[in-house]
């Protein structure tokens, strides 16, 4: 029962007092809606506009692949050093913690595997990932694949329609398409046509003049770490691309094939928030 007596008069209106509307903190997210933003503030740390992804997706084409052999095991261990833990729907329900407190980029497209032709996918309903909590979707996109950049660019698009009426922010992943170099006028150009296409956050891979990738693309950057260098050379990756202007890693295999995971894992985040240079 609400108090009807004893209703205080406000005082302190601040009248003069110019309101403040602080600008986001993400890059081309400004516009986004109140969901979005909360949603993209539990992935990118605030604090540097940086983030740590553990990606941990790779069984849903690779299998058991070395490393993802036992998620409670390999990888269960490492997500609390994460910002963000990337992976698909059945190992997050079978595997990982509800308890652990970490944002989720969930992996939202699904169909072909290593045994076949990659990326002839189809998208999962948006409800699940709601139901998931999911604070963003990921859908690859192979820009360049003459096979599947079609259905690859429209399951992009249909992930954007449906995330934007649920507020879930959407991740374009970019897969090297066939026979495409793997140079900055490529990567600049599958990037850019995640972020035209609606994406909020782009994954792509590092590459000589990365700098131009990044400054034509609207929206936060983040690399992935590809197959497993020697650890230094893996930080080094990352110190570079967050020197170039990436918002940070979305690493898996330089991780959890590491001889050392927790501190590898440890180490990336020192040279991804604190900016420090491997050496
Ligand atoms: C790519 O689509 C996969 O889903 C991985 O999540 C991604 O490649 C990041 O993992 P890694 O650092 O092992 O390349």
């Amino acid at each position: 029962m609400a108090d009807l007596d004893d209703i205080r008069d406000g005082r302190e209106y601040g009248v003069g007092v110019a309101q403040r509307t602080d600008g986001f903190f993400l890059k081309g997210s400004n516009n986004l809606d109140w969901g979005m933003k909360d949603r993209l503030s539990r992935i990118f740390n605030p604090a540097t506009g940086r983030t740590v992804m553990l990606a941990f997706d790779h069984g849903f084409i690779m299998g058991p692949t070395s490393g993802v052999e036992r998620i409670d095991l390999n990888i269960v261990p490492l997500i609390e050093y994460a910002d963000c833990l990337m992976c698909a729907r059945g190992v997050l329900r079978a595997l990982v913690p509800p308890t652990c407190r970490k944002p989720v980029c969930l992996r939202s497209d699904a169909g072909t595997s290593i045994l076949t032709e990659l990326n002839h996918n189809v998208v999962i309903d948006i409800q699940d990932a709601v139901k998931l909590n999911a604070s963003a979707i990921a859908v690859m996109v192979s820009v360049g694949d003459a096979a599947t950049e079609a259905e690859t660019v429209a399951n992009l698009y249909q992930a954007v329609d449906a995330g934007q009426a649920s507020g879930i922010p959407v991740m374009g992943v970019t897969a090297v398409g066939k026979d495409m170099a793997r140079d900055a006028r490529y990567f600049g150009l599958a990037s850019r046509l995640c972020a035209e296409n609606g994406a909020n956050i782009v994954k792509t891979y590092y590459t000589e003049g990365f700098e131009k990738v990044v400054a034509c693309c609207p929206v936060p950057i983040v690399i992935a770490g590809g197959k497993k260098l020697p650890e230094l050379e893996a930080l080094d990756l990352a110190y570079r691309a967050i020197q170039s202007g990436a918002s940070g890693v979305d690493m898996g295999r330089n991780v959890f094939q590491s001889e050392k995971p927790a501190a590898m894992i440890q180490a990336v985040g020192a040279v991804v928030h604190q900016g420090l240079k491997p050496a």
